[in-house]
């Protein structure tokens, strides 16, 4: 598709050219030549990263109702493949927005949450962010039923993080579990629901078990 419309681009100015010596500049039609504006910050980062090697057509010119799943691979392919500049990161984020904007994803689905707002990066933060996920455990009776080397009456730490390696959504999920509770996927006990914590506390804790 891209490619026929450059070829035909090229014969209209070969075209122009020769009949009227039209000035030869090309300008692309507005509504694909750009990425879609909207709040997420995947639109930033694919403005800067996605447009170097070529246009935001490309992007329109995939087919429609993508999922998050698949526009990530997307990204990940220019990365991996291409060897397009950017990192893991960038890659979920830019994949988030453009399952938003051009996919079937929603900006409100937790997966896009946690895809585009990854936790701060932890090089300085980390030693602070451990004395607080730590507190949170403590306080809120988490260790009563887990520790972070031993099952108790709940996996142990150690075990979810294992668990969760290779899954990218693996901060969504953990969280989720925490909130919600539930029962089954370690055995048959249950462990209760925190509806009561905040979200910036849930996924404190879930950051730190998901990094052991
Ligand atoms: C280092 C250069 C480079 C960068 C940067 C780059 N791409 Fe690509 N992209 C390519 C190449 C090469 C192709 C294949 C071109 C072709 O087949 O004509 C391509 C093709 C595509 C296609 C068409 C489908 C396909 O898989 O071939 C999409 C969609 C796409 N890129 C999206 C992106 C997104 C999103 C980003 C930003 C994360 C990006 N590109 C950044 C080089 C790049
Ligand atoms: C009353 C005991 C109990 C308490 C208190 C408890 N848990 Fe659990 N937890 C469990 C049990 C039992 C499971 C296994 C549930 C299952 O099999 O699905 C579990 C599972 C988990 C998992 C794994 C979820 C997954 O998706 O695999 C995480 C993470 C976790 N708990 C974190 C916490 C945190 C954080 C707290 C405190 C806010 C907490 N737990 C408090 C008993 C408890």
């Amino acid at each position: 598709m891209t490619r026929m419309t450059m070829l035909l681009c090229a014969f209209q100015l070969t075209w122009m050219a020769s009949v009227e010596a039209a000035p030869l500049t090309i300008t692309l039609p507005p509504e694909t030549a750009a990425f879609k504006a909207n709040d997420l910050p995947g639109y930033a980062l694919a403005q800067q990263k996605c447009s170097t090697c070529h246009s935001a057509d490309y992007i329109n010119f995939q087919p429609p109702g993508m999922s998050l799943a698949q526009w990530t691979a997307e990204a990940g392919k220019m990365q991996k493949v291409y060897g397009a500049p950017i990192s893991d990161q960038d890659v979920s984020v830019i994949g988030a927005y453009l399952a938003v904007t051009y996919g079937s994803a929603k900006a409100s689905d937790a997966d896009v949450q946690a895809a585009s707002f990854p936790p701060k990066a932890q090089a300085s933060a980390a030693p602070a962010a451990k004395v607080d996920a730590m507190a949170l455990l403590q306080n809120n009776a988490c260790l009563s039923c887990h520790t972070i080397e031993q099952k108790v009456v709940g996996p142990a730490y150690r075990d979810v993080a294992a668990k969760y390696a290779s899954d990218s959504q693996a901060l969504a999920k953990v969280t989720a579990s925490i909130r919600q509770g539930g029962s089954g996927k370690w055995g048959a006990v249950p462990m209760p629901p925190f509806t009561q914590l905040s979200a910036e506390d849930l996924q404190a804790m879930a950051t730190f078990i998901l990094k052991l």
